[in-house]
């Protein structure tokens, strides 16, 4: 029995649409909402992924099981914490300064990751979906099971929530890899050789183990 039947997707963008889609496909019911009134999306969601419903983001939110974050990085301060509070909470942003600029505090050791969760304290923050292109999470999925199937690894610090999102992922298509903590989302940011490829579970957790204990020169 799955413990997830909606998920809330804030942006209605290249990500947001296409994460809409995909889950509607695994059969979930789906929210989708930006920052603005639903009435400016409506019609991007009946045309984008049709099933969805267009709503306000505390719909989106209030409404839904696993929230998924699809909007810029430069924006992930227009986010409500308040709102977001308690929820388990997909972070599928990734740091680009050439389309972002330069957002200092996203440039320290830290993960983003850990940024955001910093912003949204008392979200149940998830690292994922951010090392797949939004066009590959509609074409790289297969069913449990499948030889060499794609893994996405997930990263967060509430063992709870890490389980329910790992749930989701596997149902959108994708063998779950556990990367740890927030911490650890930063080997899945771009730049890293997990955000540049495609890995098989065996692939990506081999990846991850060498990146935990890098080899000693
Ligand atoms: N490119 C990829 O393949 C890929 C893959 C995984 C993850 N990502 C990451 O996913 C994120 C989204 O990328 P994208 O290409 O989908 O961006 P995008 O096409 O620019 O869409 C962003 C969406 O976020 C909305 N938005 C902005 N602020 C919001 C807020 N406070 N609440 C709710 N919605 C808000 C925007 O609405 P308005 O237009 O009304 O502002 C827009 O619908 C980025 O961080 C990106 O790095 C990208």
């Amino acid at each position: 029995m799955s413990r997830v039947r909606t998920i809330g997707v804030l942006g209605a963008g290249r990500v947001g649409t296409a994460v809409a889609r995909q889950a509607l496909r695994a059969g979930y019911e789906v929210l989708v909402a930006t920052a603005s009134d639903p009435s400016q999306i409506a019609l991007i969601v009946e045309v984008t992924a049709p099933g969805a419903r267009a709503v306000t983001a505390a719909e989106a939110v209030g409404g839904s099981d696993v929230v998924v974050l699809s909007v810029p990085m430069r924006r992930y301060d227009t986010l409500d914490p308040a709102l977001l509070a308690g929820r388990v909470v997909v972070d599928a942003m990734n740091y680009w300064p050439a389309t972002d600029g330069r957002l200092p505090v996203m440039e320290g050791e830290r993960s983003t990751s850990e940024v955001v969760q910093d912003f949204l304290a008392g979200a149940r923050l998830v690292k994922t979906l951010n090392h797949i292109g939004y066009h590959e999470l509609e074409t790289d999925h297969s069913p449990a099971g499948s030889p060499g199937r794609r893994a996405l690894a997930v990263a967060g610090d509430d063992d709870e929530a890490r389980s329910l999102v790992g749930e989701v992922v596997d149902r959108l298509g994708y063998d779950v890899v556990e990367a740890g903590p927030l911490a650890a989302g930063r080997v899945l940011e771009p730049g890293t050789e997990i955000f540049a490829g495609r890995h098989d579970g065996e692939a990506l957790r081999a990846l991850l183990a060498t990146v935990r204990e890098p080899a000693r020169s």
